[in-house]
Parts: structure tokens; sequence; C-alpha cells
């Protein structure tokens, strides 16, 4: 896994190599990162200095064809040569900006190294070794280590570094990046996953030009922005073949991501803390750690490329009582009633959802405080007993007697101006002195720098968790910061980093003795969904935007970083509270079982046949629960636009769900044929069609041509019909080996207006369809 051979370190995986080696006068010359090599010698792959490059400047007289602005480096300095920019920008004891770290040792050491101050992955299946490099700026008694932690299985390597500071005089970081790496460029293009609220994680992509791109927040979190996670993928990659690498970061806050290709075509790879902003200074004997970055490659496209990153993630960085375990279908009230809800109101939902199959009643924003609005309320972690009037205790209990788990949403990390906290602490919230504070949904954040706010937000939120029985946590976080300051720290510049320790600090302290809670991340959606959280919380709500189309993008953004057991995906009413577009209740639920499904809608005015409709689905999704959250996740390409193919296979291959989904239809559709991957070519399978509803309403004044008497469609006989009665969407059966399927089925024809009857697939507009495949026999 981990070798050192005459000055080069060869780091494996079971199918990539990384390999690196100590120059002769120090640095860390990086020479291949890519499929999985032979040992063998490194010459033909060294980069080759035979002529000096015009202006570049040489490091050391005694060899003038050694410049670090030409070299392949695994860290670089300031102001000995390399002009690229740098992973660290320090102002060092002597005054000076420039840093020099040579190689003076190594170590390598079993399992992963944890951190004292950030979270980080970890191995309890003994699959993993790090490498420990100490690097040292001599004259300034500065030392650099770096860690490799290599996790053979998953094809993910992890790195690291730390500065400790041996010098009587202050050492300055202005910025020091987690990890850097120069590639050759292979005609890369770049792919970030981008958005804003209730739009996260669209997929973008651009070709690696000369210069600088650089993805990275400043929102104080990781954000809906830009997430910390990116791609490198050479130009012919397709979602099956063809090289990718993929970098990602433990951390939860200003993230910065950069890539830079150079006038010598090496492409600079770098990912740690945003330097904006940042400043933090290193007394003699002090250390700072910096979180850890994520790197893989595969040869596979980007599936296979996400495949590491969905197997690292589910093995080594979600931990706890809920790590590979199923999770739980939950009705949230939030959409169905937003502020305005009794006691009997929450009852009477949760009895109808148990009703249908729901596992877990989450009661959302607005049970404590005055907090009736936005307004108000924030910060007061006691119940209002107007909603709940004999306490969350006896609700809870309520909950539980219906037969279903109960959880609960927070805001901790927040304070509104209206509340008793804010009346009694006014210094808890984040402002400058002399200025009037920015406000976002009308709230204050929080000064999580000072433990004092630290040990409020600890105790109030552990006294609900400890009084009632509650068995999730929702936490949300739901404005950017600004006006950053804090009374308790040294300097302004480690605000932000502050703030993040602040977080995991109180997150440490009341969720690890509580293993059995499990903890559902949520910021907006998904303004923060990174690594970080994720130590912590298994799963996260991946956006505010429920309308299953722009999920397709959304779930399809985030599976290429994180594991489908990661995401929340909820159905809620049609139309959309943000698009206003309708869409069948079976396509808001073939969207949202590619993940951990909830549902998020007032029940009580769905007639009959709509309610079946959902029983049905929470039963489907429960025998199949296994594999939608934990299975092997494909991205089918599509020849046409207009269509979007997910899959997921069952680790022992004996089951595989599909969805093909279609967004916009256009007139006389083709065929469509849907290839199944993954599964075992000479096993024999049988291929369904997951039964699904046709609701009459879909049809509007068309049903007139197909009932016999002359109906109003708006009518009170059509509504009725509607509530009562649903036609069966086609069905498909066919018996296939697991090498028919990956060719592709033929599928039945769409419905296009010259023909209908019960072998025409009726998709029109946001239609979609489930396929169960399962070995026969
Ligand atoms: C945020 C969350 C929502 C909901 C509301 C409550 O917007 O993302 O899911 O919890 O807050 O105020």
């Amino acid at each position: 896994m981990i070798s050192f051979h005459e000055g080069v370190f060869r780091l494996s995986t079971n199918t990539t190599s990384y390999w690196f080696r100590i120059t002769r006068f120090g640095h860390l010359e990086h020479i291949y990162y890519g499929a999985l090599l032979k040992d063998q010698p490194i010459e033909g792959l060294l980069l080759k200095h035979t002529a000096m490059v015009g202006t570049s400047v040489a490091y050391d007289q005694s060899d003038t064809l050694y410049s670090l602005d030409t070299l392949s480096l695994e860290w670089s300095g300031i102001g000995r040569g390399d002009y690229r920019h740098s992973p660290a920008e320090l102002k060092m004891p002597d005054g000076s900006f420039t840093s020099d770290f040579l190689y003076r040792s190594h170590r390598v050491i079993d399992g992963a190294v944890e951190m004292e101050t950030l979270p980080c992955s970890y191995d309890d299946s003994g699959e993993c070794k790090t490498l420990e490099i100490s690097l040292e700026d001599e004259s300034n008694a500065a030392v650099l280590q770096l860690y490799y932690t290599v996790y053979e299985n998953c094809d993910v390597i992890t790195r690291r570094a730390v500065l400790r500071n041996g010098n009587e005089k202050p050492l300055v970081i202005r910025r020091l990046m987690s990890m850097m790496v120069d590639l050759p460029n292979r005609g890369f293009k770049m792919i970030t996953f981008d958005g804003g609220w209730i739009k996260e994680a669209h997929r973008h992509e651009r070709p690696v030009e000369y210069g600088m791109y650089v993805n990275s927040s400043t929102t104080g979190a990781s954000s809906n922005r830009h997430n910390p996670g990116f791609l490198l993928a050479e130009s012919h990659v397709s979602e099956d073949c063809g090289s990718v690498y993929g970098f990602n970061l433990v951390y939860s806050g200003n993230h910065y991501g950069a890539v830079e290709r150079s006038n010598q075509d090496l492409v600079r790879v770098q990912l740690g803390i945003n330097p904006h902003c940042f400043e933090w200074t290193l007394n003699q004997g002090e250390k700072f750690e910096t979180p850890e970055a994520v790197m893989t490659f595969s040869t596979g496209g980007y599936n296979g490329m996400s495949r590491n990153f969905h197997d690292f993630i589910n093995r080594h960085i979600v931990r706890g009582d809920w790590k590979g375990k199923e999770r739980p279908v939950l009705i949230n009230n939030w959409e169905a009633y937003f502020f305005k809800f009794t006691q009997g109101k929450l009852l009477r939902l949760a009895r109808r959802a148990r009703r249908l199959g729901v596992e877990m009643f989450v009661l959302d924003d607005g049970w404590f405080g005055k907090r009736n609005n936005d307004n108000a309320g924030l910060g007061d972690y006691n119940v209002n007993r107007k909603k709940l009037p004999r306490g969350m205790a006896h609700f809870s209990q309520r909950i539980e007697r219906l037969g279903l788990k109960f959880g609960l949403w927070f805001e901790p990390e927040m304070v509104n101006p209206d509340s008793d906290l804010y009346r009694a602490h006014e210094e808890y919230a984040i402002s400058i002195p002399g200025k009037k504070p920015v406000m976002g949904r009308n709230q204050l954040v929080l000064d999580l720098c000072n433990p004092e706010v630290r040990d409020y937000i600890v105790s109030s939120v552990s006294n609900i968790l400890d009084e009632s029985r509650i068995s999730y946590v929702k936490w949300d976080m739901n404005r950017h910061i600004g006006d950053a300051y804090s009374a308790c720290i040294g300097g302004q510049g480690e605000f932000f980093h502050r703030y993040i320790l602040g977080l995991y600090d109180i997150l440490t302290r009341i969720f690890r003795p509580r293993p059995h809670i499990l903890l559902e991340s949520c910021s907006s959606g998904g303004n923060r969904f990174d690594l970080g959280m994720l130590c912590f919380s298994p799963q996260v709500w991946s956006s505010d935007d429920t309308d299953p189309v722009e999920r397709l993008k959304i779930q399809a953004g985030l599976s290429y970083l994180y594991p489908l057991s990661s995401m929340g995906a909820h159905v809620s009413s049609a139309p959309h509270q943000q698009t206003l577009r309708e869409t069948p209740i079976s396509t808001r639920f073939n969207v949202s079982c590619f993940g951990c499904l909830g549902y998020e809608l007032d029940l009580k005015y769905l007639g009959y046949v709509q309610k079946r409709e959902i029983k049905r689905q929470i039963a489907f999704y429960k025998e199949h629960r296994k594999t939608f959250q934990y299975g092997r996740f494909y991205r089918i390409e599509s020849p046409k636009s207009n269509k979007v193919v997910w899959q997921c296979v069952s680790d022992d291959k004996s089951e595989a769900v599909a969805g093909l989904f279609q967004t916009i239809a256009s007139a006389g559709e083709g065929y469509d044929y849907l290839p199944v991957k993954g599964l075992d070519p000479e096993t024999a399978y049988r291929f369904q069609t997951k039964p699904q509803s046709l609701f009459i309403k879909r049809f509007g004044d068309l049903i007139k041509h197909v009932f016999p008497i002359e109906l109003n469609p708006d009518g009170l006989i059509l509504r009725t019909v509607n509530k009562l009665y649903a036609m069966a969407d086609c069905v498909e059966e066919y018996e296939a080996h697991g090498d028919m399927l990956a060719a592709g089925i033929r599928l039945n024809n769409q419905f296009i207006g010259s023909h209908f009857n019960d072998k025409v697939r009726l998709l029109g507009d946001f239609g979609s369809n489930l396929y169960i495949i399962k070995k026969a026999g």
C-alpha cells in the first residue's frame, strides 16, 4: 500500500498508483497519479529537464536545469523560483514571505490518524495506512507535516498538512492548503457543482485553459454556490469510460479549490480553507491543522469515480449507529403547514401518515418560543404551549404511541432579535462594535467562537433531546454569515475557521453521547452539503426544492460526489410551491426514492386512490430500500436530451431498480430503450415495470373522448371519480440475462395521441416509470 525505495514513495490502492520522490535538494516531486502501475524504474515517467526555460530561476547554481517552476511538485513555497500559486502564503518568522520546506523524515502508521481540531475520515476495518512526511524550513525552524492516508479498497487517498512553528518569533499563516499536486495536462475539463438556494449542485464543466479557475465559498459555509467537491476529467470521458480525478474536502466552512494550468502544461490542483479574510498566528510551539482533502481516480468514467466516493463516505466518513443502516421513511410537517399548526393538526397528519406506512414523524420549525413566523423565536428552545399544551415529552410519546418514531427541527446557530435569548444576551450574536449588523431571514448568527454561546446551545438542545423521545434531529442553518467578528478570538482572521471549529465542538458534545439519534443536516436545503457535516449527520437535506424535475438536476449533481444514503428526498404537493409545476405523484416518488425517502405534504385532501398510491409507494420503497440507499448507483447516459435514467444495483446483484424520467415531451417520441448495468451477464432476471396509477385528472378535457356520456372535465362527477378511481399505467415484463439487460431493453411505444391501450406508456411532460429487475426463479 505504501512503499519507499531509493527516495521514491509508491502509494497504491486496488486500482490506482500515486508516486512521488525526494529530489536531490529535498523537494517532493510528483511523479504519477493514475491507473495502477507495477513496481518498475521511474525514469520513463519523470519530467525531463534538458533545457533551461528562459527567464526562469535556478534553485541552486550547482544545477541550472533545476527550477521549481518547471517541476511537478507535491508541495511548493514562495520565493525560490516557483511562480505558480503556492499552497502556503506564510509570513515567516524571519519577516519574509519566502518559505522552502525540504524533506527531513517520514514514517508509515497503521490506520488513519485522528486530528485534534477537525473531523476526518476513519478506519475501523484495518484497510488503510498513513504516510507522514516531515518537511522543514530550517532557517525559520518551521516544520510542515504532510499526511497521506491510503484507503486501498475504495481507491481513495486523503491528504492534509500540519504546520508547526518552532521559532521564538511568530509565524503568520495567510493561506495554508490541505494539498496540492501538479498533474500533466491531459486535455482536462473541470467539473464543478454550483447553484444557489433551491438550485443546488447543478453540474457545470469548462476546459482547463491557461490560467486559474477557483471553486470556492465565502459565505461561512461550504455553500450552495459551489460545492467543495470538483472533478478533472479527460475531454472524452463518459459515465462509464475514461479517466476522471475527483477531489473533495472534509470541511464545512469557506473552502477553496483551484486548478491552474501553467505555461509548461502542468495542472496544479489545490484544495483547502479559503484564504479569504484568513489570518492565523502561530507562536512558538503551536501548530495548525488543515482539513482533510480527499482524492480519487478512476478509468471507469464518472460512475467509476462516484463509486469510489460513495464507498469511501459510507465506510470511512459516516459513523455511529446509523452507519450502513436503512433510513426510515418520514413525514415532515413543514410544507404541509409551515408555521400554522396545532397539536391536533399534527397528530392527525401523523395518524394518516402511519396508515400509509410512514415510520417517523418530523416536527419542523415553529414549535418553540414565539415562533409563529420567521420574525421571532430563534434562540428560545422552550416549547410553545399554545401549540403543544402538554409539552414536548408528552407530544413525543403520543407520536410514539401511534407507532412512529419522532424527530425534531432546530436552528441552534441563530437568534432572532425578537427573542428572550437576544434580550438577555445581545452579545451572543455576531456583530461589529459600533456597526448595525446585516440581517438574513430576520435573524442574526450566534457567535460560535464564544465558549459560553456553545455551552448555551449544547445545554438547551440537549435538554429537549433528553426530556423527550427523540430519534432524529434536523439541524438547520438558514443564512450566510456577515459582520464576521468575535470578541473571543485573538485576531479576526481566525473568525471563519473558529466558527466551524465551534460548530464541530457543539455537534460532538450533543450527538456523540447520543448515537441513537439520526442527524439530518440542513442549511436552507443543500447550503452545507459536505464531508465535514457527513462526519456527524449521516444524511443531509438536499434542497428546499422538492420539484422532481428540478431534483433530477440536484440529486444527479450531488450523486457525483455523495452516496444516495446521504440525500434527503421528499414527495411534496403539486403544483410545486417554487416552480408552480404540476407533476404526477408517481414522478415525485420515482425521483425521491433515489435517496432517503420522505413525504412533506398535507395528506388531508388526498383522495382514496392517491392515498392508496402513496401506501403502495412506501411498501415498494421499503422492499427495495437497501438497494436504493446502499446499492451501486449508475447515471445512465441517454441519447435523448429529454430523458434522465438512473439505476441502483444491490451488492449481491440479485436485483436492480431503474428509473426512466421524461422532462419535456416531444411530439411523436421515438423508441426508448433502457440499459441496465452492473448485473451478472450469466444470470437470468425478470424485468418488470413497477405498477403505478394514472389519475383521471391528468387527461383533463380529453377524457370526453373515452367516456360514453359527456362530462364537464372540471365538474363534480369527474373530480369525485378522480379521488376514487385511477387507471393502471402500462406494465411491461420480460425475461433477460444480465448481458441482454446491459444491451438495453426496448420499451413499448409512448402515447402519441393516435392510439391508447394498456400497452402504451403514458409519460407526457414529467412522466416517469420505475423498473424492477430481479433474479429469476
Ligand atoms: C429551511 C429548511 C426547510 C424548513 C425551514 C423552516 O428553509 O431548509 O426545510 O425546515 O427552514 O423554517
